[in-house]
């Protein structure tokens, strides 16, 4: 072989090594993460979220919604699954999450179900992850390539969980400013809030607007007085704190653009929900404006943003684990 050939075909083996070790500090999750070692999983993760739907409307909100929780305490790296122990304080019960989260026993089945298929390999994470994907899709959402390859902590952080998920009574520069530490942008926030196309909160969640909001002794002025007397009826004064309201009036359980419709007539549920198209001045207004009148504008804009959500600071190569219960850290 000759010197040029050699020294060219070592210069080329280097600029292949160079974008490998690039692509992997950069790029990190990709869509085909499995397809050797576990190629199925979507579909087993899809199978067991669409057994869950039967018995239970509300399951698909409630997965997305752990994604979210999950992503934005120490990223997407499953802390959020992990139970109290000696040496963990779960963000399970931190003040977004107590008595809130749910959906934990289904993301058991999900990762047993992926364990007997393929052990060893899918992380906690993961499933999160692609079980928020199955979950919109069923519900006649978009359907996306879930970007793969996270590992599991070894932590969880509760403090975090209290200060970085943001509250329903903050006002949109707060939650602005919460979503932009993640790295998350005032697109990213319209999009995703648009999650509230499905599920449920709890009447402690909004009550405030009802009756006596902020001191004024009137409701929030920015509800819908018809909406307002169907809100007092599931949430009379004095009542259960804990009883259930749609956050979605129209659609309850459908993933459509209606909940940008809702804030257009002052039907948002929460006060966060609400100020996205309430505030006066907000750039968020036009993007609200923009996915009413645009369905498939707000499809393509939501999978870009839980691509951005999914992708806050995962756990790749040889940090954390993969779990084998995703309530505990191996070996403990
Ligand atoms: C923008 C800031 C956000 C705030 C302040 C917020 C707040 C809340 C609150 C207070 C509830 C009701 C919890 C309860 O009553 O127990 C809720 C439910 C829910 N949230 Fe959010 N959320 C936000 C963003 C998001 C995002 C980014 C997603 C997902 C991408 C999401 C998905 C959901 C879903 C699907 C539910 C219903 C869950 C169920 O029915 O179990 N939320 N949210």
């Amino acid at each position: 072989m000759s010197y040029s050939s050699t020294s060219a075909s070592f210069m080329s083996v280097t600029v292949i090594l160079v974008a490998m070790m690039l692509h992997r500090s950069n790029g990190q999750l990709n869509a085909t993460f499995y397809a050797n070692t576990c190629p199925n999983v979507s579909s087993i993760v899809s199978s067991v979220v669409q057994q869950a739907l039967q018995s239970d409307s509300r399951i698909g909100a409630s997965l997305i919604r752990l994604h979210f929780h999950d992503c934005f305490v120490n990223g997407c790296d499953a802390s959020l699954l992990l139970d109290n122990s000696s040496s963990i304080l779960s963000e399970k019960f931190s003040g977004p999450n107590v008595n809130s989260a749910r959906g934990f026993n289904v993301v058991d089945n999900i990762k047993a179900a992926v364990e007997n298929s393929c052990p060893g390999v899918v992380s906690c994470a993961d499933v999160l992850a692609l079980a928020a994907e199955s979950s919109v899709s069923l519900s006649g959402g978009p359907s996306w390539n879930v970007l793969l390859g996270r590992r599991d902590s070894l932590t969880a952080n509760q403090a975090g969980a209290n200060t970085s998920i943001p509250s329903p009574f903050e006002g949109l520069s707060n939650i602005t400013a919460k979503f932009s530490a993640v790295g998350l942008n005032t697109n990213d926030l319209v999009a995703l809030s648009g999650a509230h196309t499905f599920g449920r909160a709890q009447c402690r969640t909004f009550s405030n607007r009802l009756n006596n909001f902020s001191g004024t002794g009137n409701p929030d002025p920015t509800l819908n007085s018809t909406y307002l007397t169907t809100l007092q009826q599931i949430c009379p004064q004095n009542g259960s704190g804990t009883a259930l309201a749609n956050l979605d009036p129209t659609t309850s359980d459908a993933f459509d653009n209606n909940y940008f419709t809702n804030l257009q007539n002052n039907q948002g549920l929460l006060q966060s929900d609400q100020e996205l198209f309430s505030t006066t001045g907000a750039a968020t207004i036009s993007i609200v404006n923009a996915f009413s009148s645009n369905q498939t504008a707000f499809f393509q804009s939501f999978v870009q943003s839980m691509i951005n959500m999914g992708n806050i600071s995962p756990l790749t190569g040889s940090s954390g684990e993969i779990r084998s219960d995703c309530k505990k850290v191996n070996g403990s």
